[in-house]
């Protein structure tokens, strides 16, 4: 069997995003302090405060199957992306489909988090030496907003917001870029909130539209603002179809405007579709 380079370089990518060549290490106590009741809270930063003076760091231990590594069922302590290995794979099969059949249009994920997904999608366009396509990295770079259930009555009590854990700086995604060797001007940061930085955006025709935006507000923002966008050809896909306020949205959009294109399911909560 003849192994190609570029499916090599891409495994490798994958496995390194996704952190699944080693253990997942334990995590430092106060990254999830902001959720804890406040003595408790105070306690861990306390502790974790006088530790840190003499070099030290409070860590827990976290126990996970390789299966729910995997399938990106946790929120990962170290890796750059945790949708997990088959929506990596997914993702990278539909660039590879819209390149082989010369689909027109640029790439585009709304809700980055470290970037990892987005580091694929120019990973996989270096592997093929395409240089006439762009990679859109949107994000507000500071969490998921504050529900509105007066305009998007699903996100009711919606709960995502309040976790700093998914607020990662722009810096930072850049730099997790710069690490692989992969900003360039073919990265295109839109930082905000979706609601402000789609409806402008500077772009033309997308070949692949990736959302996970976790809500309703999020996924719909981005559906009306994008999806227009998409060439014939191209593939949808959906991210947080296994998050109620996500799927309300995509059955929604779907419903009002007629797409009956099958969704294929990827994973637990990955589905996509093919634009008709
Ligand atoms: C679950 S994370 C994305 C995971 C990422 N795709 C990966 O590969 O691991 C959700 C991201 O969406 C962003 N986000 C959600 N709703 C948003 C909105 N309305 N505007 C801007 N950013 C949003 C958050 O800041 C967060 O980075």
């Amino acid at each position: 069997m003849t192994v190609r380079p570029e499916n090599l370089y891409l495994d490798l990518i994958k496995k390194t995003l996704a952190f699944t060549l080693w253990p997942e290490p334990p995590i430092p106590l106060d990254t999830f302090n902001y959720s804890r009741p406040y003595l408790k809270r105070w306690l861990v930063s306390s502790i974790s405060y006088i530790l840190k003076r003499k070099g030290l760091q409070l860590v827990k231990q976290r126990e996970f199957t390789t299966d729910e590594r995997e399938e990106g069922r946790i929120w990962p302590g170290y890796a750059y992306t945790m949708i997990g290995l088959k929506r990596l794979d997914n993702l990278q099969s539909c660039i590879e489909t819209v390149l082989r059949e010369n689909v027109q249009g640029d790439l585009i994920e709304t809700g980055v988090w470290r970037g990892g997904a987005c580091i694929l999608m120019r990973a996989v366009l270096a592997a093929y030496g395409i240089e006439d396509r762009k990679v859109y990295v949107a994000d507000s770079f500071e969490g998921l907003p504050k529900p509105d259930p007066e305009k998007f009555p699903a996100d009711k009590g919606d709960k995502h917001y309040i976790h700093k854990f998914l607020a990662v700086s722009q810096d930072e995604v850049e730099e997790n870029f710069r690490k692989f060797g992969l900003l360039d001007d073919q990265v295109v940061f839109l930082k905000g909130w979706f609601k402000d930085t789609l409806p402008n955006a500077p772009i033309g025709t997308l070949a692949v539209l990736r959302l996970d935006g976790d809500m309703y507000s999020s996924t719909m923002d981005a559906l009306k603002n994008l999806y227009p966008k998409l060439s014939k050809g191209g593939f949808c896909i959906i991210d947080d179809y296994g998050l109620k306020g996500c799927k309300q949205a995509v059955d929604d959009y779907r419903a009002e405007n007629a797409i009956a294109a099958e969704m294929k399911i990827v994973d637990w909560t990955g589905r996509y579709w093919r634009k008709a």
